[in-house]
């Protein structure tokens, strides 16, 4: 997809190739056979991931740092924490067995392939009848299949040495976020709104994942729970004044009502236009989309190739009330989701207050106290301590929790009301009105999360900088997230030219940038070398550099080249990396 023209399938093989030649990544426990939907990252898969990151840091919590922080919590929680998210009754897919070789299969993605119907979000037994009605049977040995039944995606193990101790690996960080909340909250600024972003792995048991990168067992997220007051979501300006900075961005948007009649290509909304019509249904979505849609693109996806698309109401997770996909077309796969963009609503702390027990309610100061009409249940003290005695107090205090309106409804209807199991004439019941200043009031905050997948960023990213120049791979990874900064070189293997490129690599390094040094082979054959892993700038010492104390440095996509002195190398390729064209940097070379 990126901007040499390989075909989409070449590509794909090209990509995946190189990959594993030059040690991005492969599919892990090779020498046991492997086992699908687990890879390594070699070791410039690790360097181009810990980029990525350091990119996604960059846009989600550093810029935002007034309003976001980041934790770490652990990848293994006790059922509990499953139970009150609900992923353990929906985190499922649909699965169906072969009854003659007992392989399993992913039902919605069996019915699709093979009759085009599209099957996410229908019922078992709708799909066990398209099955059936279809005449599909195994696709391995032709056998009959059975009936398509729910499969938990949760990994299961134990906690400590007992076996009822169960616990799950999670499939996303959010629940991390959840369950600390109200001590974040309190370790923050105890204030709305409020990011808890967190960067780690996480494991989902998918049936049958055949999408390399794209379809993993287990695999980093980087996601934010955004939490904000739902009746003031704007929180005075801090989000105007975030929305100023994305304004005239456009994002291109399918929407679920139009994709229902058929739609299939997205439409472009103004960022601020999509909240006012309503397409984005809160503010804080909209605001973290544009922000994912400059984040991917600064992975070198054009505009064009990336856009997101409302999920119809079968499609979402059970947490959300409104999601977006953030989609970007790939090589051979097509177009594949990179975020997941989420309105959780208050879904996910209300269920942990039921489940925990514990109240995860924010408290609002009112700017003003307010007073409040209230009504009151009044109860004749004297009669019910002359009738009831020592209950007395308890009835008091029971009737102090009474809802005046169903009160007053048991003394239009019966005569008398009940209260801990006692009856008290009307005479004796008043209800009467008080005014009481209220100074703020509890609540749970809503929750618009951005998620992405990391190795999914990462295979993007190198489809889109592989590149093919005069029959060689050029690796176009945007300079800021190239894995290896800097290359040096001799030109020739010669000791007095060595030693100066040695020392220049060394200053590289102690500048805090990954640099390597090579002497090894012909000066074409080294460039080409580094042009393939994507390093951008690459600095070379030559006899001028003896007379002159200048080296060239050269850009890997124009394969331009200029001299600077040897002492402006480490500054010259800082600006180089920040976006400076070559041509700024020193003197042509002809
Ligand atoms: N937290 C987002 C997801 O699980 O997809």
């Amino acid at each position: 997809m990126g901007s040499s023209s390989v075909a989409s399938e070449d590509r794909y093989e090209k990509v995946m190739e190189l990959a594993k030649r030059r040690g991005f990544f492969w599919p892990s426990y090779e020498i046991y056979g492997g086992v699908a939907g687990f890879y390594d990252l070699g070791p410039l898969g690790a360097r181009l991931k810990d980029k990525i990151i350091a990119l996604w840091r960059d846009y989600f919590i550093r810029r935002h740092s007034h309003i976001v922080v980041e934790i770490e919590t652990p990848v293994i929680a006790p059922a509990r924490v499953f139970e009150a998210s609900g992923h353990l009754e929906h985190f499922t897919d649909p699965i169906v067995e072969c009854l003659r070789c007992h392989r399993k299969f992913r039902a919605d993605h069996l019915i699709e392939e093979k009759t085009g119907i599209r099957a996410e979000g229908l019922s078992l037994e709708e799909m066990t009848r398209i099955l059936r009605e279809h005449g599909i049977s195994c696709p391995v040995c032709g056998g009959p299949l059975g009936e398509v039944k729910t499969f938990n995606l949760l990994f299961k193990t134990t906690i400590g040495p007992y076996s009822e101790n169960v616990g799950y690996l999670r499939p996303e960080t959010a629940q991390g976020m959840f369950v600390a909340f109200k001590r974040v909250y309190e370790v923050a600024r105890q204030k709305l709104p409020l990011g808890i972003a967190q960067i780690g792995r996480v494991a989902r048991n998918e049936i049958s994942p055949r999408q390399g990168m794209v379809r993993l067992r287990e695999f980093t997220i980087a996601e934010m729970e955004f939490f904000f007051d739902p009746e003031d979501p704007w929180h005075g300006d801090v989000l105007e004044e975030l929305l100023d900075k994305v304004d005239r961005r456009k994002l291109r948007i399918l929407r679920a009502d139009a994709k229902a009649k058929g739609a299939d290509k997205p439409e472009e909304y103004g960022v601020r236009e999509a909240i006012e019509e309503g397409i984005i249904v809160t503010p804080w979505l909209a605001y973290w989309m544009a922000v994912a849609r400059d984040f991917i693109m600064e992975l070198g996806v054009p505009y064009e190739n990336t856009y997101f698309e409302e999920k119809a109401p079968e499609e979402r997770a059970h947490y959300a009330a409104q999601t977006f996909d953030q989609l970007v077309r790939v090589s051979r796969l097509g177009w594949v989701e990179v975020s997941g963009h989420a309105y959780r609503t208050d879904y996910d702390l209300s269920r942990h207050m039921k489940y925990s027990g514990q109240d995860l309610r924010v408290f609002k100061q009112f700017k003003e106290p307010k007073m409040v009409k209230k009504k009151m249940v009044m109860i004749n003290r004297a009669w019910v301590g002359r009738i009831f005695r020592q209950r007395a107090k308890e009835i008091l205090e029971a009737a102090q929790a009474l809802d005046p309106s169903k009160v007053e409804r048991e003394i239009r209807e019966k005569g008398f009301i009940e209260v801990a199991g006692v009856q008290i004439p009307a005479e004796h019941v008043k209800i009467v009105e008080k005014v009481e200043k209220i100074s703020g009031k509890r609540f749970i905050p809503h929750v618009a999360e951005p998620s992405f997948g990391v190795e999914r960023l990462l295979f993007v990213t190198l489809d889109y900088a592989y590149s093919e120049k005069d029959g060689r791979v050029v690796l176009r990874v945007p300079r800021r997230i190239a894995p290896i900064e800097a290359a040096v070189f001799p030109i020739v293997r010669d000791e007095k030219l060595m030693r100066v490129a040695r020392s220049i690599w060394r200053k590289i390094l102690e500048s805090g940038m990954y640099a390597i040094y090579d002497d090894d082979g012909s000066i074409g054959r080294r460039y080409a070398r580094v042009d393939e892993i994507g390093v951008p700038a690459a600095i070379t010492v030559d006899y001028q550099t003896l007379e002159d104390n200048t080296v060239t440095l050269r850009d890997r996509d124009t394969w331009r080249q200029v001299r600077i002195p040897v002492d402006r190398v480490v500054d010259a390729l800082r600006m180089f990396l920040e976006g400076t064209d070559i041509s700024e940097l020193g003197t042509p070379i002809k």
